[in-house]
Formats: structure tokens, C-alpha cells, sequence
């Protein structure tokens, strides 16, 4: 039985001050909550959520991270910088990150990696574009990014990998996949591990990301292959999110 993961990303969007008003009142919410719970800060903020969640349920994540351990690496973070602040969770491969800064599959499977050997938990992102659904390519380009986690550390590492599939279509845009396009995905994911091993496929959790909120988490997280949700606006409200995490 997978357990079902709820992780916000509050992306470019913090504040001292939101962060504090933000953290207290989900801890508030959480007596009834039964799924992982993840918040995935800005860098600058990870100290005071750090703070904030100790001896919570509360988990931390963090949304990037390089892949070297330390040198000349101006403005970029580590893993163990990550680890330092209590993160047990990091983003990779967000579709924010491949179009905008340029970050390919091969990189985001180094990122993989440099999560896993620094015993982070990588939120590993997959998604098409609109254009490439509609060119009905989608399973081609989850393939492809997926298959280079794959090709570089094999299939064992998904023993200790969350994917989330995130439709780019879907992203912020308030159009949400509908649990029929949204289950194919994922389905069609878990097929594609269960390819190399049937036993990680089966045990691998698979978030739907993309306008996920509180009207439409229950039916996305009701279908059999969505394991959870990656929350982008909807995490930034306490009330909004903790109604989402209160579905798994
Ligand atoms: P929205 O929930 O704002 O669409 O963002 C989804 C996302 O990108 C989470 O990583």
C-alpha cells in the first residue's frame, strides 16, 4: 500500500512573515491529516521553517539543488546545505527549471542522484507541454525523462524516488488534467517502471501536479496510479492546502 504524499511547492512566493502565518496554520490543521506532508521553501527559509516544524508531522523540502558538493559555485545551493536545514525532500526537475533555466534530462538525473547520495528524497518531475500532447507525444517525452534517471543509476533508485507528473499545460494555469488524462499518465508511468521491476513500480509513489486544488484534489487522488499531489498556488493558503491533504 502506497502512502499518500501532499508537497507544496510555494516556488518564488515567501516572506518572513508569510512563512510564519503560513507554517502555524497548517501545524494547526494537522491533528486529522493521515498523508505525508511536504513544504518545499525557498532557500532563504528554510531555516525558519526548520524551526517552525520541529517535532511536527511537518516535513521540508527544498526546490533545487546543484550538483556538486561545494567549490565556486556562485548562488548555488548543495544538497548538504539542503540536509543542514533538516530537508528531507528537494524538487527536480521541475518544468520551471527546463524552460527556464535551461536544465535537461541528463542534468536532472545528476540532480537525481546528488539528492540520493546525500539521502534526500528527490520530487522528481516529468510532464509534456501542451504542444507535445497535442502532437500526442506525451508518452514519448515521459519516457524520455524518466528513462535517463533510469540510464544513469537504474531502476533500484526508484526505491528512493517520488515522480510527480506535472502536465506544463496544467501548471498555474488553472486547467486541471482530468482524472481520466491524469490516471493514463500515471498509469502509463508505473508501466514504464514496472518494465525494469515490477516490485518498484508497484511501490513507487506518482504525484499529479498542475492546478491540483481543493474542488478537484479528491478525484485525482481517488484514481488507482495518483499517489498524492505537488501543490503550487493552492499551498500558499493554509485552509486551501490542508483541505488537500486531508483527502489522502
Ligand atoms: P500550480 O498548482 O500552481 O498549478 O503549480 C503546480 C506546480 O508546478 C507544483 O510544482
Amino acid at each position: 500500500m502506497r502512502k499518500t504524499i501532499v508537497a507544496g511547492n510555494w516556488k518564488m512566493n515567501a516572506s518572513k512573515e508569510t512563512v510564519n502565518t503560513l507554517i502555524l496554520g497548517i501545524l494547526a490543521g494537522m491533528d486529522d491529516v493521515k498523508s505525508e506532508v511536504v513544504v518545499c521553501a525557498p532557500f532563504p527559509y528554510l531555516s525558519q521553517v526548520e524551526a517552525l516544524i520541529t517535532h511536527s508531522q511537518l516535513k521540508l523540502g527544498a526546490q533545487s539543488l546543484n550538483i556538486n558538493a561545494d567549490g565556486a559555485f556562485t548562488g548555488e545551493v548543495s544538497a548538504e546545505m539542503i540536509k543542514d536545514f533538516g530537508a528531507q525532500y528537494v524538487i527536480v526537475g521541475h518544468s520551471e527549471r527546463r524552460s527556464l533555466y535551461g536544465e535537461n534530462s541528463t542534468l536532472v538525473a545528476e540532480k537525481v542522484k546528488a539528492a540520493l547520495d546525500n539521502d534526500l528524497t528527490p520530487l522528481f518531475c516529468v510532464g509534456e507541454t501542451l504542444e507535445q500532447r497535442e502532437a500526442g507525444a506525451t508518452e514519448a517525452v515521459v519516457s524520455e525523462q524518466i528513462n535517463a534517471v533510469i540510464d544513469l543509476l537504474g531502476i533500484d533508485a526508484f526505491l528512493g524516488i517520488v515522480v510527480a507528473y506535472e502536465p506544463v499545460w496544467a501548471i498555474g494555469t488553472g486547467v486541471t488534467a482530468t482524472p481520466e488524462q491524469a490516471q493514463g499518465v500515471h498509469a502509463f508511468i508505473r508501466q514504464l517502471l514496472a518494465g525494469y521491476d515490477d516490485g518498484i513500480a508497484d511501490m513507487t509513489a506518482i504525484l499529479y501536479g498542475g492546478s491540483m486544488n481543493a474542488g478537484n484534489a479528491n478525484e485525482l487522488i481517488a484514481c488507482e496510479d495518483i499517489d498524492g499531489g505537488l501543490i503550487g498556488g493552492a499551498s500558499l493558503k493554509a485552509e486551501d492546502f490542508l483541505q488537500i491533504c486531508r483527502v489522502g
